[in-house]
């Protein structure tokens, strides 16, 4: 097949500007900015589509493979003809095999949304724009399974340009079976990779088997698209030759690669081309049996519609993305400075990346969005509470919504009755994309913190919303936790936290604070003023009466009684500061203001005074609740980690702070890439919900539910439901 086409659209060249604040930091010959991260998010949007550029290869890009999440490489290169020249960009590990030159990088960026790296091919500048929106209140933009690659070339001296790229079979997690197919729609030219026979739902190391990795590109006003597949050499050999593909496709194997080119001509003004890269699940979510699919396919139920409409969204994505990244950078700088700035724009795109935003397959009924969210790199368990609870200061700041939209599958859970113990559960299911609940009763039992979570989750929602509607539905249910709470919260039985790497605790005094403020929570949530009596008396009995701290009140204890050394991270006091409970009196704060400073490693506070590692996303709840220099350390230290260059994965929100137990500080534990770097945005979130305003509204929301939605605290647990 042959495929050649001209088109009278165009996105016209929307140039990649760059914004950047800071002064940028060098390694090697390449500047990075603001700061050299671990890792670049390329195309970042859910849990299968997840492709990341390691920092220690941006060096050596033009020889670079980028990796999915969890480690895997994946093929993806981009290369440049230059008069008759070809210069590799990124992904082209032996190019002299196919006569093609290295380019040579200049500078590496990130934003919020965006990764930008320029190069030099020759006498060409070009630019690689890696989009991956983040839109969380246009459902339609923010669930398309899709990433954008542009690249821009500067406006130069009438050059003849041509820009390939491909991708291969290792998108599909299972090379060997893969298959590809290539589709024409108008003047849409589609590449898909499928493994031939996959189960639907099934995983190979994290990496979706069913659905299909795809590369699509149409031409614009200037340039024309051609294809071709085949052995990487002979394809890319093809292009750097004639500058176009001949279509033929070569035999599949599973080195093979499918590649797409545009040739833009004689190029005097600078143009850009976009490319699509991404990975497609009809079927995506097993929500207790039904089939829940991407919001986006009650519009554009086909790929090629979909990917029709995510090219001719890309001017509209791109201006929202521009406003996003100025906004978040200028909002969480004047929050708690530059450094935090940097934190913030490298947690955004992994933050929602974490998440699917869905309807059912069957009715594709707009009416009933479903969000679920991965538990990435611990154990993948879909719609943790303990995952949700770290990560809701993102949703706070963006937009609440997501709050309801990650419990809603959940609650429906719970309402049906399915679950049986006393306490709430921990998630819906075991693996992701399997929410299918544990009709066994055998969630991991972690009683305390996940009735707490429930509590403050929802009435963080309400907070922030008013819509007591939706909370109240399901009052009974949360009442029965506020019970739980309220009988086992001062005596507390052996469990684990959230943080069970560190074992299982009795009396654990931040379960004691958690519980407190959830009663509390509930109690304003629901007007059951007796709740909040219950969580003040707690409250009352762990700090001012002194049962949760040491004789001298200069620390909460990690365990009560009777153990005044011991200390632990008290971030359970930030929604008590967030949602303006007051269960705890000031004085409760600000002994954590001058304590943590005592106990600060080379890379900031451990979680508690067993550990040599910190948690970021608790580390920051706990910011939350300083004052502003205690505050800024913790911040500093994060940065710190963040930019020390010892290690290359996603951001790690769990890490080793202190040598004091003999490791090596400031490198990554386990976690990688997971959603919780949402609890980075705590500190924005004190600002107050929605505080990010440049976000488009709910363009494809329905129009009954925003009705009823008040806006801010101020009107919050006015109006009682009970
Ligand atoms: C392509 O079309 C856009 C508008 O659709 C226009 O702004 C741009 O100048 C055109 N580019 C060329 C090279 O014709
Ligand atoms: C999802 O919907 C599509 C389109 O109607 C259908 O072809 C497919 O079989 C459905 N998948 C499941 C698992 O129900
Ligand atoms: C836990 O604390 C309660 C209240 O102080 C106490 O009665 C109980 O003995 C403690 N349990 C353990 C295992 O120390």
């Amino acid at each position: 097949m042959r495929f050649n086409l001209q088109s009278p659209l165009g996105l016209g060249s929307l140039c990649a500007s760059v914004f950047s604040f800071f002064s940028g930091q060098d390694s090697g010959s390449v500047t990075h900015h603001p700061v050299l991260p671990p890792s670049y998010p390329l195309a970042v949007r859910n849990p299968y589509l997840s492709a990341w550029m390691p920092s220690d290869r941006v060096q050596h890009l033009p020889y670079s493979e980028p990796q999915f999440w969890a480690g895997q490489d994946l093929g993806w290169s981009v290369i440049v003809r230059v008069d008759g020249q070809a210069y590799s960009l990124m992904g082209v590990p032996n190019p002299e095999a196919s006569d093609i030159r290295p380019a040579i990088v200049r500078r590496a960026e990130f934003t919020a949304t965006h990764s930008v790296f320029d190069l030099m091919a020759g006498s060409a500048e070009v630019t690689l724009d890696f989009l991956s929106p983040v839109s969380p209140s246009n459902y339609l933009r923010q669930s398309l399974s899709f990433s954008y690659l542009t690249v821009h070339v500067s406006e130069s001296k009438g050059q003849n340009i041509q820009v390939y790229s491909d991708i291969d079979a290792r998108w599909t997690g299972k090379a060997g079976r893969s298959q590809r197919d290539f589709e024409q729609q108008g003047d849409l030219a589609i590449y898909s990779l499928t493994v031939e026979d996959a189960p639907l739902y099934a995983e190979a190391d994290d990496m979706a088997l069913w659905g299909q990795a795809i590369l699509a590109s149409r031409p614009s006003n200037f340039s024309a698209v051609s294809a071709l597949s085949g052995k990487p050499e002979k394809v890319r050999g093809e292009f750097a030759k004639f500058g176009a593909l001949s279509g033929e496709d070569d035999t599949w194997s599973d080195g093979s690669v499918v590649a797409l080119v545009h040739d833009l001509g004689y190029v005097t003004d600078g143009l850009s081309v976009n490319f699509v890269v991404g990975y497609e699940r009809n079927a995506a979510i097993n929500f207790l049996g039904e089939a829940y699919t991407g919001y986006y396919r009650a519009q554009y139920p086909t790929t090629s519609s979909a990917l029709s409409f995510f090219l001719d969204d890309y001017g509209n994505a791109l201006l929202e993305s521009w406003k996003l990244d100025m906004e978040i950078v200028t909002l969480s700088a004047a929050t708690a400075g530059p450094k935090y700035a940097d934190i913030i724009a490298l947690s955004t795109r992994q933050a929602y990346g974490g998440i699917d935003l869905t309807i059912s397959n069957d009715t594709l009924d707009t009416n009933d969005v479903l969000a679920f969210i991965k538990e990435l790199s611990s154990d993948g368990n879909i719609n943790t509470i303990d995952v949700i609870m770290p990560a809701f200061p993102v949703y706070y700041v963006m937009d609440p919504d997501y709050i309801r939209l990650l419990l809603e599958p959940v609650m429906k859970y719970l309402a049906a009755g399915r679950w049986h113990l006393p306490y709430a559960i921990h998630d819906l299911g075991t693996h992701y994309p399997h929410a299918i609940g544990h009709d066994d009763q055998q969630a991991e039992p972690m009683p305390i913190e996940e009735c707490g979570n429930l509590l403050v989750l929802a009435s963080a929602y309400v907070y922030a919303t008013g819509d007591t509607k939706w909370s109240s539905q399901y009052t009974e249910i949360f009442q029965e936790y506020a019970d739980y709470l309220a009988d086992n919260s001062i005596n507390i039985a052996t469990q684990l936290s959230s943080n069970d790497a560190a074992g299982p605790l009795a009396n654990e005094t931040n379960l004691a604070i958690k519980a407190a403020v959830g009663l509390k929570a509930f109690g304003e949530m629901s007007g059951n003023k007796y709740y909040s009596r219950i969580g003040e008396e707690h409250a009352s009995l762990f700090f001012e009466k002194g049962l949760g701290t040491d004789i001298q009140k200069t620390h909460f204890v990690l365990e009560y009684p009777d153990y005044p050394e011991t200390w632990k991270t008290p971030y359970n006091l930030f929604p008590d500061v967030l949602l303006d409970l007051k269960t705890f009196p000031d004085a409760a704060y600000r002994m954590g203001s001058d304590f943590f400073a005592t106990v600060r490693g080379e890379y900031g506070v451990p979680l508690d005074n067993r550990q040599d590692w910190a948690k970021s996303d608790w580390n920051m709840w706990l910011a939350g609740t300083f004052d502003t220099s205690t505050r800024d350390e913790f911040v500093d230290d994060l940065w710190a980690f963040m930019t020390n260059g010892k290690h290359n994965w996603p951001f790690s929100d769990r890490y080793v702070a202190t040598s004091a137990h003999g490791n090596e500080p400031g490198v990554p534990i386990l976690c990688r890439a997971r959603p919780t770097v949402g609890g980075h945005f705590a500190l924005l979130a004190l600002k107050g919900p929605r505080s990010i305003e440049c976000l488009s509204s709910h363009a494809h929301r329905p129009a009954s539910e925003s009705a009823e939605k008040t806006h801010g605290q101020n009107h919050m647990f006015e109006s009682h439901e009970l």
